[in-house]
């Protein structure tokens, strides 16, 4: 950096090798839109109050007037800040003997259905305490944020029990995340079954937990919830003013996209086992599909029909699932590549919207994050490569040099 001064409140990035951003103002991008980039050659960014207030070529750079701190650009590339519309980010502990054993034979299935798995980070987080919680959070979120990540969603889910759910929720809020209540992730041991659970989450937490959440989520699968379990719990969320979100077709397809259109849900996420006609379905919607690779990838599962969800014309996005047990993985750059690698060919500028503009409005954020243009937010990912698709083709490396949150530089490897 040079010509800082502490409080400055304009920053300029000049003598970027190319700034990136989806095109159009429209979200979510579809088809064609999605593969549209705007790039601009030898550029600078100037960000001031927290705001994008220019883009342009450098050459048509004037001197500008009074305080302004500066980020030497050259040899870098610049993107929108990038954007995680569905982690797990909220819990203490690892997985790390379970990855052990998956790595041995055992299933993810077979875990969860022994009491391991999910139900293991439910012991560990109830555990933990808020101030517990609320550190290892911030360590998720630090490691997020070397990562690219300048907005993320959380959910709660490993608490299922009132205080721990509300304490999830309070510590991804307090930590700057958008808080999602995945109040059925799984039955805890102490109820019977799902619909005793779901009387009691539904009675005693949601009053408490919808003023903190924006969302809520459900997990319907083999295993956790069913569909008509789904529908009661998401029903009662909308009903308390939540945008509804599923976790559906991981493993089996059990009627979540039917459900996510019928309840006219902001997104369906997963999708491994989606078949020709659920296909179909998503695209006909306004409901987004998430596709979540590094959790695919993770368990060894069958990758998500991307190409044809985009083909048919579905909104489609891309998440890390940051989790301890499904996805190890706080990085959207690797999300990225495997997009480009192992989705039936997404192409980076496809990866780019669907990490950025189209996460963001499944964040309902689209109207000022996911863009490099004036009036969004001053977020931004500056590459360290001259060109901005080595966020997909630079496979787990480097390639974050510095991050920029409202017009601040968050995190940078230059000292
Ligand atoms: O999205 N599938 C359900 N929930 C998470 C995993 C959570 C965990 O294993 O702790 C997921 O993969
Ligand atoms: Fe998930």
């Amino acid at each position: 950096m040079s010509g800082g001064s502490v409080g400055a409140t304009r920053l300029l990035v000049r003598g970027l090798a190319q700034v990136a951003s989806p095109s159009g103002t429209d979200a979510p991008l579809r088809g064609e839109e999605l593969r549209a980039v705007d790039v601009v050659e030898r550029a600078y960014v100037l960000c001031e109050g927290g705001r994008i207030a220019a883009v342009g070529r450098e050459r048509d750079l004037r001197p500008l007037p009074g305080e302004v701190e500066e980020i030497d650009g050259h040899g870098l590339s610049a993107i929108p800040g990038l954007v995680d519309c569905h982690t797990h980010a909220c819990f203490e502990g690892d997985r790390v003997e379970e990855f052990a054993l998956r790595a041995a034979g055992a299933s993810y299935e077979e875990l969860h259905a022994a009491g391991g798995g999910i139900l293991s980070t439910v012991r560990a987080t109830r555990a933990a305490g808020e101030a517990g919680l609320t550190d290892a959070l911030a360590r998720h979120v630090g490691w997020m944020l070397q990562a690219g990540t300048t907005t993320f969603e959380a959910k709660s889910g490993y608490g299922l029990d009132r205080d721990t759910e509300l304490a999830q929720l309070g510590a991804i809020r307090a930590a700057g995340g958008v808080p999602t209540w995945l109040g059925a992730h799984a039955v805890p041991p102490e109820f019977p079954a799902a619909d005793a659970y779901l009387d009691f989450v539904l009675e005693e937490v949601l009053p408490l937990a919808a003023p903190l959440a924006e969302a809520a989520d459900v997990f319907l699968e083999r295993g956790a919830f069913d569909a008509a379990q789904a529908r009661r719990y998401l029903e009662a969320c909308a009903g308390a003013g939540l945008t509804l979100r599923l976790h559906g077709d991981q493993f089996t397809e059990a009627g979540a996209i039917p459900l996510a259109i019928d309840l006219r849900a902001r997104s369906v996420d997963h999708l491994e086992s989606t078949g020709t006609g659920g296909i179909a379905a998503l695209a006909g919607s306004d409901v987004v599909g998430v596709l979540l690779p590094a959790s695919a990838l993770f368990l060894g599962r069958p990758m998500p029909p991307a190409r044809a969800l985009v083909d048919a014309g579905a909104a489609i996005a891309l998440a890390t699932d940051f989790n301890p047990g499904s996805a190890f993985c706080e990085s959207l750059p690797l999300v990225c590549s495997l997009a480009c690698t192992q989705l039936g060919g997404l192409e980076p500028a496809e990866a780019l919207a669907a990490c950025t503009v189209n996460a963001a409005h499944v964040l309902a954020r689209a109207d000022r994050k996911g863009r490099v243009e004036p009036g969004h937010d001053a977020d931004l990912v500056l590459l360290a490569a001259d060109d901005w698709r080595y966020l997909a083709y630079h496979l787990g490396g480097p390639v974050v040099h510095t991050v920029i949150r409202g017009g601040e530089v968050a995190w940078s490897t230059r000292a």
